[in-house]
C-alpha cells in the first residue's frame, strides 16, 4: 500500500490525497483544501505542538512507550555507565563518539574557553545578594552575546563551532560565580587541569568548609547527571533556543531564551519543587493526605509526568542508583526514603496509573544534589549546564537545516470583528487634573 492519506473533505464533496512519511503529513499541504478557491486553505490546530513535528533531527530519539532515550543512537544508559560528559558532549555535538585525538583537542578546546571578562563579573555583582541563580544566568549568558559580536555570524560554520565551544566552557564558570554571588564570597578562578564536573566543584567549594564535597565519587556522579540532562528531543527549552535561533539571533541570545524557558517550575524548574514538595510533606504519614490534594487538584506531584514520557523515564532509573553511591560519601538524605514510598504509593494508585505517570528525570536529582551540599535554588542551573550542549547542537541543526526558516506560528483569530473608536477618544496633551492625580 503507497505512502499516502486520503481526505474528504465533506463540504465539497472533493478528495485530496497526502503522502505519507514517517508517518506525517505536511501542514502545509493541508493549505489546498480548500472551499472556493480564493480560499485561505486548512490549517492545523495544536496549542503546546501536542501533536506536530516542528523539525527533522538526528540527535536525540525517545521512545515515550518504552522508556527509551538515546543521543545519536547509543542508549543513555551506556553512555552514563561507560562514557564521561565530555566524551557525551562531543558526541552530541558532533555525531560521533570523539578518538583519542579527537577528546584531547576537545578537553583542551574547552580549557581555552574556561574564562570569563572581568566586566562579567564586575556585571554579574550587580545582582543583588539574593538574586536566583537562573536569573543571574539568564541575564548573563544574554550579557555575554555583547562581548563577541562575531557570534552574529551564525551561518559560519567556525563561528558557530566557536560559540559552541565558549558556551560549553564557560556556562559552569557564571554558574559557580553566581553561586558563590549568592553566598557573598569570593569568585574562584577555574583550574583547567581538573575534569569538567570537578572544575565546577572546585570553583563551588574550593578553600571553603563544603571543601569535602569534591570527592572524587560525587565529581563522577554530577558527571553522570550532566550526561543524562544533555539533550532531550524538541522539549520547551529546545523549542525556545530553536524559535530564537530562527531569527538567525546569535548564539548567546538564543541559549539565555532556552534557560528562561528552564527556569518555569514545570519544565528544569520542577526539581526545585520537588524538593519544596518533600519539605512540605515532611514524612510519610503525610503521604495518603498529600497524594488526595493532588487528586483533588490542589497540587501536583511535581517530578511526575511527562509530555513524551508514558512509562518510567530511564534518566529517572539511573538518578535513583546513582543516587545511593553519592549516600556513600555524603550520609544518607532521609528524603530519598520519602521519594521512594512517594513513588511507591502513586504508582499503585489509579490517578497516576491511568493517567501514566511515572517519576521523570527530575524527581531524584534534586535529593542528590541536596546531599551533595547544593541548594535547591541551584537545582535548575545544574540542569542548564549540561543542558546547553544539547540545546547548541538543537541550534547548529536548525541553522543547518535547509528546511528551516523564521519560526512564525498562525492563529485562529477568535477576536472581537470591526469596531469604531468612540467620538470621546481625541488626541490631547494630558489634562493638568489627570497629571495631578494620585492613588
Ligand atoms: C522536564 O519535555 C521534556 O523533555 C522535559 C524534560 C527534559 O529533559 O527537557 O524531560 C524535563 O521538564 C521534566 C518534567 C518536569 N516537570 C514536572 O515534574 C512538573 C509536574 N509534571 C506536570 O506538570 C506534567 O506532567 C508535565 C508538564 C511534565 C507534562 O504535562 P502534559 O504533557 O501537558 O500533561 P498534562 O498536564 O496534560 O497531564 C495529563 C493529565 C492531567 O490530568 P487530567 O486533566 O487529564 O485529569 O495528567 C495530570 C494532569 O492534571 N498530571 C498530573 C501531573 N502531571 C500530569 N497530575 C498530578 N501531578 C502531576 N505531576
Amino acid at each position: 500500500m503507497e505512502n499516502t492519506v486520503t481526505i474528504i473533505d465533506n463540504r465539497t464533496g472533493k478528495q485530496y490525497t497526502f503522502t505519507d512519511t514517517h508517518d506525517t503529513i505536511r501542514a502545509m499541504d493541508l493549505r489546498n483544501i480548500k472551499v472556493a478557491p480564493d480560499d485561505f486553505g486548512m490549517m492545523s490546530y495544536d496549542p503546546a505542538f501536542m501533536n506536530t513535528a516542528s523539525c527533522e533531527s538526528r540527535i536525540t530519539f525517545i521512545d515515550g512507550d518504552k522508556g527509551i532515550l538515546r543521543y545519536r543512537g547509543y542508549d543513555i544508559a551506556d553512555l552514563a555507565e561507560r562514557c564521561s560528559f565530555p566524551q557525551v558532549a562531543y558526541l552530541v555535538i558532533h555525531g560521533e563518539l570523539p578518538d583519542a585525538e579527537q577528546e584531547r583537542e576537545w578537553l583542551a578546546a574547552l580549557r581555552i574557553h574556561m574564562g570569563i571578562f572581568e566586566n562579567i563579573k564586575k556585571f554579574m555583582e550587580g545582582f543583588r545578594y539574593d538574586a536566583h541563580p537562573m536569573g543571574m544566568l539568564v541575564s548573563t549568558l544574554a550579557a555575554l552575546s555583547t562581548f563577541y559580536p562575531d557570534s552574529r555570524h551564525v551561518r559560519d560554520h567556525e563561528t558557530q563551532m566557536h560559540c559552541i565551544r565558549r558556551i560549553i566552557g564557560k556556562i559552569p564558570i557564571i554558574a559557580a560565580y553566581g553561586y558563590r554571588h549568592s553566598k557573598g564570597l569570593d569568585y574562584i578562578s577555574p583550574e583547567p587541569k581538573l575534569g569538567y564536573a570537578e572544575n565546577f566543584m572546585h570553583m563551588l567549594w574550593d578553600r571553603s568548609p563544603l571543601e569535602h564535597l569534591k570527592h572524587p565519587v560525587l565529581a563522577r556522579a554530577l558527571d553522570v547527571l550532566f550526561i543524562l540532562h544533555i539533550d532531550h528531543e524538541q522539549n520547551c527549552s529546545t523549542n525556545a533556543m530553536r524559535a530564537v535561533g530562527s531569527s538567525e539571533a546569535d548564539p548567546f541570545l538564543s541559549i539565555a531564551g532556552a534557560a528562561a524557558a528552564l527556569a518555569g517550575p514545570l519544565h528544569g524548574g520542577a526539581n526545585e519543587e520537588v524538593l519544596k514538595m518533600l519539605d512540605e510533606i515532611g514524612s510519610i504519614d503525610n503521604i495518603p493526605a498529600f497524594i488526595q490534594g493532588v487528586k483533588e487538584g490542589h497540587h501536583k506531584l511535581m517530578g511526575f509526568g511527562h509530555r513524551v514520557y508514558k512509562n518510567y523515564d530511564p534518566r529517572a532509573r539511573i538518578i535513583k542508583r546513582t543516587a545511593e553511591e553519592v549516600f556513600e560519601v555524603t550520609g544518607r538524605n532521609k528524603k530519598i526514603d520519602l521519594a521512594m514510598e512517594l513513588e511507591r504509593i502513586a504508582l499503585a494508585d489509579e490517578y497516576f496509573v491511568s493517567r501514566k505517570l511515572y517519576p521523570n528525570v527530575d524527581f531524584y536529582s534534586g535529593i542528590i544534589y541536596e546531599a551533595m551540599g547544593l541548594e535547591a535554588k541551584m537545582f535548575t542551573v545544574l540542569f542548564a549546564i549540561p543542558r546547553a550542549v544539547g540545546w547548541l547542537a538543537q541550534w547548529q541543526e536548525l541553522i543547518n537545516d535547509p528546511a528551516q526558516k523564521i519560526a512564525r506560528p498562525r492563529q485562529i483569530y477568535t477576536g472581537y470583528e470591526r469596531r469604531k473608536l468612540p467620538d470621546s477618544y481625541t488626541y490631547g496633551a494630558p489634562s493638568e487634573e489627570s497629571l495631578a492625580y494620585t492613588r
